[in-house]
């Protein structure tokens, strides 16, 4: 099958490379003419530098992509979606699958991925929408090494489509899901909590607080998910407590890469203009909070790391804040 992906940073080109293993012909679209020259001169990885499948295309041609195929991977970074979508709008001439892997909300107005495409693609140009999300580092998929992703549609015969366009039984393992709010709004609000968990250990905590802060921070997602109309099960499940696990903890995750360096005293701009790929936690902060105050939820990680992003407290007084909340009984829900 040919396909399609829009945005050939660190996961674009990585799933690339899985979908040419999987028998695949890729075009990849991106607007960085290095990266594409990368891609089709050297057959390197953008960022990771190591080799990859020759067939794999780039373009910055975003009409030649869009005529390539109907099956369209969307890869950028979620504040640049609505404004990638609004041109394949005018560029397509037929009915495309969207399978979204971006994990963000968008600025602005908190709307999740499925929401913007709604909004921006027409009726005869959609032929349905697949969220793609779970535990994975671009770093380890590159090197095929083993991991698990769910395919969520309230379409069965797409999420379908999408596991078996991604599965393969060397690395890659892809489960379905009708839950793309779940799938959506965990996949985003799991960054949030990775920036936490990088600020408590750039401050110096320990092991204890970051567990605490993720143990508790997955009640908070899980309260902004039911309340968006997701299923506990979801945040249960890869892309909720699974992602969490492995971004709110590991040094290949730039969200909890930039709460480090916010906790060693950087400034919020200057952690973010230090990462060269995009980092969507501070906005998912953002977005939590406000789907906090439009759904009177109690999420009091998420509110003491907005004061700290908007640099109206020092991580210190969030601590000291979190620490001294009235003393509860364990609940979930
Ligand atoms: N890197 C990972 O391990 C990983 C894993 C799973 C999901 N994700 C998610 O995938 C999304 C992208 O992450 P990434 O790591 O590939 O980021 P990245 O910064 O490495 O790549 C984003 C790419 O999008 C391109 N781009 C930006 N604006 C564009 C536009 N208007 N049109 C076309 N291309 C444009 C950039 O040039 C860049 O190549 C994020 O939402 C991230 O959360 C990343």
């Amino acid at each position: 099958m040919n396909v399609s992906i829009l945005g050939g940073g660190a996961w674009g080109t990585t799933l690339a490379q899985t979908l040419t293993d999987n028998g695949n012909l890729v075009v990849i679209r991106d607007i960085n003419k290095e990266f594409v020259e990368k891609i089709n001169v050297e057959h390197v990885h953008p960022f990771f530098g190591m080799s990859i499948p020759s067939s794999i295309r780039a373009t910055l041609d975003l009409k030649e992509t869009l005529d390539f195929s109907d099956v369209v991977v969307l890869c950028v970074p979620t504040k640049a979606m609505r404004m990638v979508l609004k041109e394949c709008n005018k560029e397509l001439t037929k009915p495309t699958l969207f399978i979204n892997v971006s994990k963000g909300i968008e600025p602005e107005t908190s709307l999740r991925v499925s929401e913007i495409v709604e909004e921006e693609i027409d009726e005869k140009n959609l032929m349905g929408y697949v969220a793609l999300s779970g535990p994975s580092h671009a770093e380890e998929v590159i090197l095929r090494k083993a991991t698990a992703l769910v395919a969520a549609s309230k379409n069965e015969a797409l999420a379908c489509k999408v596991q078996a366009l991604f599965s393969n039984e060397k690395y890659m393992r892809v489960y379905t899901s009708d839950d793309v709010i779940g799938v959506e709004a965990g996949g985003a609000m799991k960054n949030a909590i990775a920036i936490v968990s990088g600020v408590a250990s750039g401050m110096g905590l320990g092991e204890n607080a970051r567990a605490m802060l993720i143990t508790r921070g997955i009640k908070e997602i899980l309260s902004i998910v039911l309340a968006l109309g997701g299923k506990m099960e979801t945040v249960y499940g890869l892309s909720g407590i699974g992602d969490l696990i492995v971004t709110a903890s590991s040094l290949n995750s730039r969200n909890f890469q930039c709460g480090l360096k916010i906790g060693r005293g950087m400034t919020v701009e200057e952690a973010m203009g230090s990462i060269v790929q995009s980092v969507e936690g501070v906005r998912a902060i953002h977005a939590g909070h406000e789907i906090g105050i439009k759904y009177n939820l109690e999420l009091p990680i998420i509110d003491e790391a907005f004061k700290v992003v908007e640099g109206k407290l020092s991580a210190k007084e969030a601590l000291h804040n979190l620490l001294s909340r009235s003393l509860k009984t364990e609940k979930y829900w």
